[in-house]
């Protein structure tokens, strides 16, 4: 630049130097110092304007970078004047501000994935209730469209269950910054329970505040509370009975009493409740220890039909005393099974148990092993091991819940019978073990048949 200027001043100078070393005034002289001058001039003019055009050419392609969101050509500038630093300056400051955008930009689609991928539905809203953002949560937990957008929608109007509506009225009228959590339990648009939080936030465009709304649903969590309160009622409750019959007695006995044979009965109804409840826990400690995997299964090749007549051997007596059959019936080869003998034992022992306790006298109990009639998930050959009574059967409304612990179908009569509901949840829990299905079919008066299909190897 400052060449170019020198060089227009150049030839005038030159002139005048010309003019004062001849005195000659002469307009020859005159006519070429301005001829000089001019070409002069023109030279000067036409350098600084390239200059100026490929100074506006760098600062057009650092605009487009910026508007392209990408970092400029880097031409180093000549930067011995003014306007060189100048754009040198505006050449690093672009540099940071794309190095910002792009750090703004990977930060925007971090927190977009993880706002996508939350399991909690999550609503920003502006100061009026206004939707401002939803995640795909939200849209699930609220029943909306998957792709529709709900941009400046009241969000009172989309979350359509009244409870959940008074929640977000109340919270959003109360602007004194604070957070507000509730546990609120929805019918609309399906049953559940969410745990709801609303949060004031501050947004830099606003005036007034906006608010964050998170719903974690917590139907499981509320479900798994439920059960293990009902567990514990029903615990508390098993365990009382055979306690007050025993406290009874043993103060009745402790009285005095005085006919031998009274006091005889008494000690066999103490004795029977003492192993009541000796059994509750056992029974509480196996199923316990199946739930926590606490025992590995010891897997080993079992021929289905000694599990069976093992069985069968233990609880012969027992059904001879009730006055019924207990049969196994003939099955072909069978291959044996990667079954856990004892926890075999286990679960057959039960479910003829089951079989005698349920089948009035005369009635039969058959056990049979045969080849699976259908091939497993996988395609995999298996067995099916069977207990059929002729007994009572069970109403087809409790069929679905026999597994739950403690659950039975006439409490008192299964009581008496001296049983305490858990026994066909640790069949399900042996079943399970081995990659079985257990299958149980029934009808009232007429019998029941119990199967458990296992894979040929587990
Ligand atoms: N073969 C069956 N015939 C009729 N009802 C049955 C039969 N098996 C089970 N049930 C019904 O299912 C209920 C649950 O059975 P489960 O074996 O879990 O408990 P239980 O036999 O009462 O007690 P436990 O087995 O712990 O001694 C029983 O109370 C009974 O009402
Ligand atoms: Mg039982």
């Amino acid at each position: 630049m400052a060449a170019a200027v020198a060089a227009g001043f150049l030839p005038p100078a030159l002139a005048l130097v010309i003019i004062m070393t001849t005195g000659a005034h002469s307009p020859a002289w005159t006519m070429l110092a301005i001829g000089v001058g001019a070409i002069g001039g023109g030279v000067a003019a036409w350098g600084i304007s390239n200059s100026i055009i490929d100074r506006a050419e760098r600062i057009e392609a650092l605009a487009a970078a910026l508007r392209a969101h990408r970092s400029p050509a880097h031409v180093i500038p000549d930067d011995s004047d003014a306007m060189g630093r100048a754009e040198r300056d505006l050449l690093q400051a672009t540099d940071a501000v794309i190095a910002e955008i792009g750090a703004l930009t990977e930060q925007r689609d971090e927190l977009g994935a993880i706002l996508r991928n939350m399991t909690e539905a999550v609503v920003v809203t502006g100061a009026r209730g206004e939707v401002i953002l939803l995640n795909n949560q939200a849209r699930k937990t609220f029943a909306l469209s998957p792709d529709a957008s709900y941009q400046g929608r009241d969000f009172v109007e989309l979350c359509r269950d009244p409870r959940l509506q008074e929640f977000v009225t109340d919270s959003t009228a109360g602007a004194n910054g604070e957070i507000i959590a509730a546990e609120v339990r929805i019918q609309n648009p399906s049953p559940r329970y969410l745990a709801v939080s609303a949060a004031p936030v501050k947004r830099a465009s606003a005036t007034r505040m906006g608010w964050l709304f998170v719903f974690h649903d917590i139907t499981q969590l509320k479900t798994y509370e439920t059960m293990r309160a009902d567990f514990v009622a029903n615990l508390t409750h098993e365990i009382r009975t055979p306690l007050s019959a025993l406290y009874g007695y043993a103060e009745t006995l402790e009285r005095g009493v005085d006919d031998p044979d009274t006091a005889k009965r008494f000690l066999g109804i103490i004795e029977k409740q003492a192993k009541r409840l000796a059994r509750l826990v056992d029974d509480l400690v196996s199923l316990s220890n199946l739930e926590r995997g606490l025992n590995p299964l010891k897997l080993e090749e079992v021929a289905p039909r000694s599990i069976l007549e093992d069985a069968a051997e233990l609880m012969r007596e027992r059904a001879e005393r009730s006055g019924i059959r207990l049969e196994t019936s003939d099955s072909t080869d069978l291959p044996p099974i990667h079954a856990d003998r004892d926890k075999m034992h286990q679960l057959f022992v039960n479910l003829i148990d089951n079989a005698i306790k349920y089948t009035p006298r005369g009635g039969k109990v058959t056990l049979i092993a045969r080849a699976a009639s259908h091939l497993g998930n996988n395609g995999a050959a298996g067995i099916e091991m069977v207990v059929a009574d002729t007994g009572e059967g069970i109403p087809a409304a409790d069929i679905p819940r026999l597994t739950e612990r403690f659950y039975r179908v006439d409490r008192a009569r299964s009581r008496e019978l001296g049983g305490t509901g858990l026994g066909l949840a640790i069949v399900k829990h042996i079943v399970q073990l081995h990659h079985g299905a257990l299958n149980i079919e029934s009808r009232v008066n007429e019998g029941t048949t119990v199967t458990v299909s296992l894979p040929v190897s587990a």
